[in-house]
């Protein structure tokens, strides 16, 4: 199948504005804390560089990543999750929040939470920017939700089509070309 892009979703300065209430959430709950931030890659690299810049400069955080690789179709996720890059640090009693880009079916999140669990870290949160509940095939907790959106698929700010359209500055749907 072939996309073009649609319309604007959520434009960049709603993004914004709620990444900084989502900074202040987590600042508040977590208050002088240490937190260990787990971005995966590579859909939650935007939104994770404006999170943390958005946190309180008294805060320390550290960042690492995961990288994972989804066996599916690029519009479909099939739960099948293979780890291509594992944490840097270790997490044992490290508070962690993972910071995902999108929930949909909440496979990946549901499969790397279950690994980052049995590595026995003091407290571990989910902070996803999107949220598409009427896909879901699995039970998340998304302590830290950014926007809930229908079941459309969208592009832009971190998240990609094929690889493209990561760059854009708002979020879009796209529209299958005919
Ligand atoms: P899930 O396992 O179905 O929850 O899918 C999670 C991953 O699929 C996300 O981290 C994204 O990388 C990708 N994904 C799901 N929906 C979209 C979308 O609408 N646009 C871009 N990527 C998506
Ligand atoms: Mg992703």
């Amino acid at each position: 199948m072939n996309f073009e892009l649609g319309d604007v979703l959520i434009r960049r300065e709603d993004i914004g504005q709620r990444v900084r209430e989502m900074a202040s959430d987590i600042s508040s709950a977590y208050g002088d804390k240490e937190l260990v931030l787990v971005g995966v890659l590579k859909g939650a690299v935007v939104f994770l560089s404006d999170l943390i810049r958005s946190l309180p400069v008294s805060m320390v955080i550290e960042l690492d990543f995961l990288g994972v690789s989804s066996y599916g179709s690029s519009t479909e996720s099939s739960g099948v999750v293979r780890i291509i890059k594992d944490l840097d640090i270790n997490i044992s009693g490290r508070n962690v929040i993972v910071v995902e880009d999108i929930v949909d079916t909440g496979l990946t999140l549901s499969y790397l939470m279950n690994i980052l669990r049995e590595r026995d870290p003091e407290t571990l949160d989910v902070c996803a920017l999107l949220d598409k509940p009427s896909r879901r095939k699995t039970d998340i907790d998304i302590a830290f939700r950014g926007f809930e959106i229908p079941d459309e698929f969208v592009v832009g700010y971190g998240l990609d089509y094929s690889g493209k359209w990561r760059n854009l500055p708002e979020i879009y749907t796209v529209t299958e070309k005919s």
